[in-house]
Order: structure tokens, then C-alpha cells, then sequence
């Protein structure tokens, strides 16, 4: 079951948990987040970028990914465009029936250095006269989540806080369903700086923004025994510490409603694919390899499921009678 991501929040923020907002590049990831969702029985956003997909006709890959999500009819999923860099990427994800766009204009397109605060307004405002009368909701983003986020950009080494004021004055002027602050994560497997969260940063901007959806970016926890996993099968990644359970518990005590989680999921894929290429050395048919990696996927998507209290919260979603 569609949802746009105002509904799914709209719920999350009555029931007090937080959606998760899953990153997948090919159908395989979405079929297993999707999968995920159903065995636990909870809402769930599937998200994906603009020129970060294992295909390289976009509009095919868009079409096919709508069609697995609503193939899932008993899952209450949106369908959400993550880290849409400008006015087309989000008008070509509305075209091809997304139900939710993030337009991140906190930084510019093409130099990559902080937007001033009145274009990223306008620019987002755009975004808000196409994708309402479409019935489409919109995520937008204050301050700067740093770090890399691959197909999006660079690596951006610093983290600018976002300002409840602006952040108020943002939504004003905008519209946007939801918004994504800068309160302490980084995007990537390798985080910037403590990876403290500001929580009452956070509580600061619910405070002001009662009506608004507040989203956390860059929220994956980087499991040492997953990266442990890669590098004993040949991997060479470097030690990380991202979020961990409590601060985002902590999180959605606040007012988190939406919690972005990429890098742990592809650590959870990449590690199991590692670890049964150098175990299973004669196995060539592909989709014994892809149905383990698929397996490890579902199982960290659950566990952050339960972690953000989203289990078992569907039945409330779904029409009566499926
Ligand atoms: P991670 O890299 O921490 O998983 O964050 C993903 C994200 O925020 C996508 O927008």
C-alpha cells in the first residue's frame, strides 16, 4: 500500500516511533527491505537516489522499483526520491509516481559549498508547488549532515548545525512535510567527528516546528562485527563509530519520525557476500550468493525496525480486510 510520507509520519509522530528509510540501488535490496517490513509487520520507507542504481536507464528503474512496492499491498511503504540535488531530479521522481521527494538544496548543485538560506528556500519552495498539487510530500534539509554520500556528493568534512530559528522560518516560507536538521550524524561508513547527537537541539526544534516532520540523516550505527566480517574476507575498510541504539532512541524521544539508514544495511550485504564467496569457492549460480546477501539485509533492516518501535505498527495502516 502506497503512503506518502506526510500519512506515514503523520502516524509515527500519534504513535510516538520513528519510520525507517531505507536506501536501495537495485530491486533485489528493495524486495528484501520490503520483506523485512512484512515478516515484522511495521511501516516502511523505501528510498532511493538519483544516479546511484545497479542500471543505467533511470526511468526503467524507477518504473520497476514502483511496481515491487506496490507489489508488497499488505506493506504501508512510501516510495521516497533521498537527496534529490535539484528541481529536476524531484520533478522526474514525481513523474514516475514517487509519493514522497527530498529536495537538498542546503548545499549548491554545482560548486558543492553551503547554499545561502534564501535560495535553499526558493528552490525548495519549487519543489513544494509541484509536488503538493500532485499529492506528492517533501523533505527538505537545514545545515550541512556532512560526509560522503555516494551518487550525491563528495565528501563534505564538516558538520553545520541547523538553527531552530531558521528552521521555523524555513518551513514557513516553504511548506515542506518534513525536515531534515543537522543535529551530529554523517553519511557514509566512515563517520566525521564523536557522532554525538544534540538532542535537545532536536527537542528545540520540535518544540517550534510541532506540526513538521523531523528526520535523521546519516543514522546507521556502522556494526564493528560487520566491518570486521568484510576485512577478514578481504575488505579494507577503515574503523568507524556511527550512531548507536540509545541516542537514537533517544532521537525519536525527541521528535525524530524518519530515520535514514544506508551504510548499515550495505555493510550487512557486503560482509555476508565476502564471507560465503570465500567459504562456497565453487558456487557460480548467482542467485545462491544474492539470496544470502539478501538474507543479511532483511535481518539488520528488522532489527532497526524494532529499534525504532515501528514493529507491528502496520495493522493500523492497512485497510481493514487484507
Ligand atoms: P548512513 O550513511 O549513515 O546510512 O545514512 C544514510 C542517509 O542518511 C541517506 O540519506
Amino acid at each position: 500500500m502506497l503512503q506518502t510520507l506526510a500519512q506515514s509520519l503523520a502516524a509515527a509522530e500519534a504513535g510516538g516511533y520513528a519510520v525507517g528509510a531505507f536506501n536501495v540501488s537495485d530491486l533485489n535490496q528493495a524486495y528484501a527491505v520490503l520483506t523485512a517490513a512484512r515478516r515484522t509487520g511495521s511501516p516502511v520507507i523505501v528510498q532511493a537516489i538519483a544516479g546511484m542504481a545497479a542500471y543505467e536507464d533511470e526511468a526503467w528503474w524507477w518504473a520497476r522499483l514502483r511496481e515491487v512496492v506496490v507489489s508488497f499491498d499488505d506493506v504501508p511503504a512510501v516510495l521516497h526520491l533521498d537527496h534529490g540535488r535539484s528541481y529536476d531530479d524531484c520533478a522526474r521522481a514525481i513523474d514516475a509516481g514517487f509519493s514522497s521527494v527530498m529536495i537538498d538544496a542546503s548545499r549548491d548543485e554545482v560548486t558543492d559549498e553551503p547554499s545561502d538560506f534564501d535560495s535553499n528556500v526558493a528552490l525548495s519552495l519549487r519543489v513544494v508547488e509541484i509536488a503538493h498539487p500532485a499529492g506528492v510530500s517533501v523533505e527538505g534539509e537545514l545545515g550541512t549532515i556532512g560526509g560522503a554520500e555516494a551518487g550525491v556528493r563528495g565528501e563534505v568534512d564538516e558538520i553545520v548545525f541547523a538553527d531552530p530559528e531558521q528552521a521555523e522560518e524555513f518551513v514557513r516560507r516553504t511548506g515542506v512535510d518534513a525536515l531534515a536538521v543537522a543535529v551530529g550524524t554523517s553519511h557514509g561508513s566512515v563517520k566525521l567527528g564523536s557522532q554525538r547527537l544534540r538532542i535537545p537541539l532536536i527537542a528545540e526544534i520540535k518544540e517550534r516546528l510541532p506540526n513538521t516532520y523531523l528526520v535523521l540523516h546519516g543514522s546507521s550505527s556502522i556494526p564493528g562485527e560487520a566491518v570486521a566480517t568484510i576485512n577478514a574476507h578481504g575488505g579494507e575498510l577503515p574503523e568507524s563509530h556511527g550512531i548507536d541504539t540509545e541516542q537514537k532512541q533517544q532521537a525519536i524521544e525527541s521528535g525524530i519520525r524518519k530515520i535514514n539508514q544506508g551504510t548499515d544495511s550495505h555493510l550487512a550485504w557486503t560482509a555476508a557476500l565476502r564471507e560465503f564467496s570465500d567459504r562456497e569457492r565453487s558456487v557460480v549460480e548467482p542467485s545462491i550468493a544474492t539470496a544470502v546477501a539478501m538474507g543479511a539485509m532483511e535481518r539488520i533492516v528488522e532489527q532497526r525496525m524494532h529499534e525504532f518501535g515501528s514493529v507491528g505498527r502496520a495493522a493500523a495502516l492497512t485497510p481493514a480486510g487484507r
